[in-house]
């Protein structure tokens, strides 16, 4: 299958472009690099050993997308590109709805002329809002707590009335957990532009000495050490669950389906702080603070569904999770010097 990658620059993108390459499939990734850099899918090449081609464009531009299609055969789609950061979704709405949903639209749009109608969206554990229980199946009711939330909602929605309207679609929505790590090679992983706002990349930036220490944002919450608990899922499992989502979702007969990517099982903040220092021995340095707005105690997910249905499950755990993130945070080190 031709396969393109929108956000194909990006870090889960990087990851899953490399599961898809190892399982046989040719792989095309587009992306403005917004929030990536073009060497991050030359590396996707040389793990692979094979060229993947990158188009720069804007999943905005619906005929450069229809182009791409056309160009490269491209018989099915990955949608990850998109902004992703909760705080700044609340101070900028306009740019989360025209990226996140009118670039959608446009994917969508750009699919259907060129009658390419098998898609795999990135969606999140977000749209659970608050946990009513845990672990959170995909029946658990849906709900949005900031505008980045409410956009991958509407997307959600928004492609289940397409594959309602015209069945010959094939849509798979993932709802991802909190990706973690890198490749084994440390030669891709996550690095955002500027202060990261997610717990793994700000770790790896005090261990390393970019940041000095790490808020940790309450600990009073009702959880063992009273610090947050989350799914976290490596992203190279992250990436055999698109594998096998596309494969689940094209072979299938139904139109549209919703699976959780996650491990079932959650880690402290604290833990994920000492796993680090104990696999990699460093230290990282924090100081509790304030509860961050908006973070929930707990949230990890049933994996269910993904197991019956995909025959997906996760087979890292906090170890490989920490010790992949290190040793991609020192390569790039080594190589920015
Ligand atoms: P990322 O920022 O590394 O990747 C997104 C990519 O999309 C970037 O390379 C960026 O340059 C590109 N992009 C953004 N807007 C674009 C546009 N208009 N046109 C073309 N390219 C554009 O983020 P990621 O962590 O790899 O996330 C990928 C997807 O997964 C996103 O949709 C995100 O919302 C979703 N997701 C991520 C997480 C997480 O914790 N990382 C959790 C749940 C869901
Ligand atoms: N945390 C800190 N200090 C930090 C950063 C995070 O203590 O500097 C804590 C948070 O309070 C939380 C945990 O670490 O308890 C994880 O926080 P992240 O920001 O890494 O992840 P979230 O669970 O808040 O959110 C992530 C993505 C969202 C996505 C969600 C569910 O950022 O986009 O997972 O998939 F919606």
């Amino acid at each position: 299958m031709g396969i393109l990658l929108t956000g194909g620059a990006g870090y889960i993108a990087s990851h899953t472009a490399v599961a898809l390459a190892s399982a046989g499939h040719r792989v095309v990734c587009l992306d403005n690099l917004l929030n990536s850099r073009a060497e991050m899918v030359e590396r996707v090449g040389d793990i692979t050993g094979q060229a993947i081609p990158l188009i720069l464009a804007d999943i905005r531009d619906t005929d450069a997308l229809q182009q791409a299609i056309r160009d490269h055969g491209i018989t099915a789609v990955i949608h990850f590109a998109g902004l992703k950061a909760v705080g700044e979704s609340v101070a900028w709405p306009i740019a989360y709805y025209d990226n996140n949903v009118r670039g959608t639209l446009s994917l969508v749009e750009a699919m259907a002329v060129c009658n390419v109608k098998t898609l795999v969206f990135s969606s999140s554990a977000t749209v659970y809002g608050l946990p009513l229980y845990l672990p959170l199946d995909e029946s658990h009711p849906t709900s949005a707590t900031n505008p980045y939330g409410r956009t991958k909602l509407m997307v959600e929605e928004m492609l289940a009335d397409i594959a309602h309207a015209d069945p010959d679609w094939r849509i798979a929505v993932l709802r991802y957990f909190n990706p973690v790590g890198a490749h084994p090679s440390g030669l891709i992983g996550e690095d955002p532009h500027g202060t990261p706002n997610n717990l793994m990349p700000y770790i790896s930036r005090v261990a390393s000495g970019r940041l000095q220490e790490l808020s940790v944002y309450g600990d009073d919450y009702e959880t063992a050490d009273g610090t947050g608990v989350r799914d976290y899922i490596h992203v190279t499992d992250l990436a055999q669950g698109h594998v096998a989502g596309l494969r689940a979702i094209g072979t299938g007969d139904r139109p549209f389906a919703i699976w959780n990517l996650g491990t079932g099982r959650g880690h402290s903040v604290l833990e994920v702080i000492a796993a680090f220092e104990r696999v990699n021995g460093v230290s990282v340095p924090y100081r509790i603070v304030a509860r961050r707005p908006g973070d929930v105690a707990a949230c990890y997910a049933s994996v269910d569904k993904a197991r019956s249905e995909l025959g997906f499950e996760a087979s890292l755990g906090l170890q490989e999770m920490v010790g992949s993130a290190w040793r991609f945070e020192r390569m790039l080190r080594a190589s920015n010097t």
